[in-house]
């Protein structure tokens, strides 16, 4: 079952790195916008997508025409609801990032107090399940289903990969970058990047820490919950609600430097954290959570070797190239036996003058030996991998696919690793 999961993630997030690739490639044909896009949606609202359309096809558009809400084309096939920045065609959120729908005549969005998004056969591929009056995109890119009187839903409140300035970041939300493998989310007193190195939910892998300096302000217990936001003055601040003072601030280059454009930070298919602004004619990136590329979770992919020097790809296992992005392909399940995703079949790799990128935020055990750090992994059949600090003692042992280490030269540490084969390798 959590494999299937997977699967679905990892399929939907090939076709929305497609996304950008197809506005690239069609921006000559952007359609004008200014032409018959409504401002607000009310009751009685209905429309589908028009089959001659390629790439966007507007729906609702703030009053300065920044923004716009409609049907994306993805993969040629599929349909996403999408909010994007119209002047660089770059969607800033996804209504249905998981469950894209067909670009069919027959794909309706209606508004009837809900915005749903559905199929004639009436599977519902989103709702956002409200008994509004309207549908208005504010001029700050906020979707909002609203009466007389009050806001009934959001859009800032379900952000995809991307919070752009002003937008509430709140402990119960999460960033998912486009091809569903990294999140960042708030812990207590920091915010956190962290990676699905595994099917199933509750391991993921952090791999990026930072804490809260608490220099402006401090984070008083039981006073009210954390959260962020890309303040316009050119920073990513924390903040205890309650209290405008940050408890915290990652500056960004164009710190206290007005810019004209939008601020945005997204988190991306590799796993950093980026910071840009709108300059009037493209994103500068302004911001890295991660400025080092053997830093990042993976990026040479699983049994991958990041050379520290140079940030070059090469395989853990000599006997294996790097090609296409990875050395071996990631496998799921374990070497447990009765398991459904058991593994029979591997072998053993030993490599000295490696590290885990992220090993301080890593648990680990001391042991006295390397030898000792391999037999508890071998015989622990949950165990993909161990790496062994033999300075410190410290013996790091992990539960999946081991991912890209960092090349150190000549120091010692060693690691052991398992890579399930490719073929007969599941029972
Ligand atoms: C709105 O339309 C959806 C899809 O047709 C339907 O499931 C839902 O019950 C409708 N809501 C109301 C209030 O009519
Ligand atoms: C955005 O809208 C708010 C309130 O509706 C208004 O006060 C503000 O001036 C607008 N900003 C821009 C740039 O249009
Ligand atoms: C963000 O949170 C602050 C403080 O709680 C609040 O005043 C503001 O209205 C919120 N903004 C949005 C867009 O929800
Ligand atoms: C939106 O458009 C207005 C006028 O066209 C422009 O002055 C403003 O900077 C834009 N705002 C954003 C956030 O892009
Ligand atoms: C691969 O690595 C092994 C063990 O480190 C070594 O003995 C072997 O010579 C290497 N082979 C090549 C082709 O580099
Ligand atoms: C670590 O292991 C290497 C290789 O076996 C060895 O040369 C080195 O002396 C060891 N260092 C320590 C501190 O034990
Ligand atoms: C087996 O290894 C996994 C992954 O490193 C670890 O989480 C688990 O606690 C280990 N189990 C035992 C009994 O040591």
């Amino acid at each position: 079952m959590e494999t299937f999961t997977h699967f679905v993630t990892r399929l939907s997030s090939t076709q929305l790195l497609l996304i950008t690739l197809t506005l690239l490639l069609y921006t000559p044909t952007w359609p004008s916008s200014a032409a018959a896009t409504q401002t607000e949606l009310l009751r009685d609202f209905k429309a589908s997508p028009d089959p001659s359309i390629q790439t966007f096809q507007t729906l609702l558009a703030d009053p300065n025409g920044n923004f716009s809400l409609g049907f994306l084309r993805v993969n040629k096939t599929q349909l996403a609801l999408a909010l994007l920045h119209v002047p660089s065609s770059d969607p800033l959120w996804l209504a249905n990032p998981t469950q894209l729908a067909r670009w069919s005549d027959r794909t309706t969005l209606v508004f009837n107090g809900s915005l749903v998004l559905s199929d004639p056969q009436g599977k519902v591929f989103w709702s956002t399940h409200t008994q509004g009056d309207r549908v208005v995109l504010l001029n700050t890119s906020n979707v909002q289903i609203q009466t007389q009187s009050s806001v009934l839903w959001q859009s800032f409140d379900f952000p995809t990969n991307t919070l752009v300035e002003n937008q509430n970041f709140t402990s119960t939300m999460s960033l998912v970058s486009s091809n569903g493998l990294y999140s960042m989310r708030l812990g207590n007193n920091f915010m956190g990047l962290y990676a699905k190195f595994k099917s199933g939910s509750n391991s993921d892998q952090i791999y990026w820490r930072h804490r809260a300096m608490e220099v402006k302000a401090e984070i008083v217990e039981g006073k009210g919950p954390i959260y962020a936001q890309v303040n316009p003055d050119g920073f990513l601040g924390m903040y205890q609600t309650g209290n405008p003072a940050p408890v915290d601030i990652q500056p960004f280059n164009t710190f206290h430097r007005p810019v004209n454009g939008l601020r945005k930070v997204r988190l991306e298919p590799d796993g950093n954290f980026n910071g840009f602004y709108w300059d009037g004619s493209k994103w500068v990136l302004d911001f890295q959570a991660i400025s080092l590329p053997c830093e990042l979770p993976s990026p040479c992919g699983a049994y991958g070797l990041c050379g520290a020097g140079n940030g070059s790809c090469s395989c853990l296992d000599n006997r294996t190239e790097f090609r296409s992005g990875e050395c071996f392909p990631v496998q799921y399940g374990d070497f447990c036996s009765g398991g459904l995703g058991e593994i029979s079949n591997f072998w053993v790799i030993r490599r000295s003058g490696v590290e885990l990128p992220y090993k301080e935020l890593m648990g680990y055990q001391t042991m006295s030996s390397y030898g000792e750090c391999e037999r508890v992994c071998e015989r622990n059949c949950s165990c993909w991998g161990a790496v062994y600090n033999n300075a410190s003692g410290f013996c790091y042992t992990m539960d999946y696919s081991i991912q890209t280490l960092v090349g150190l030269g000549m120091r010692a540490r060693w690691v052991i690793l398992r890579c399930g084969r490719v073929q007969g390798g599941r029972k």
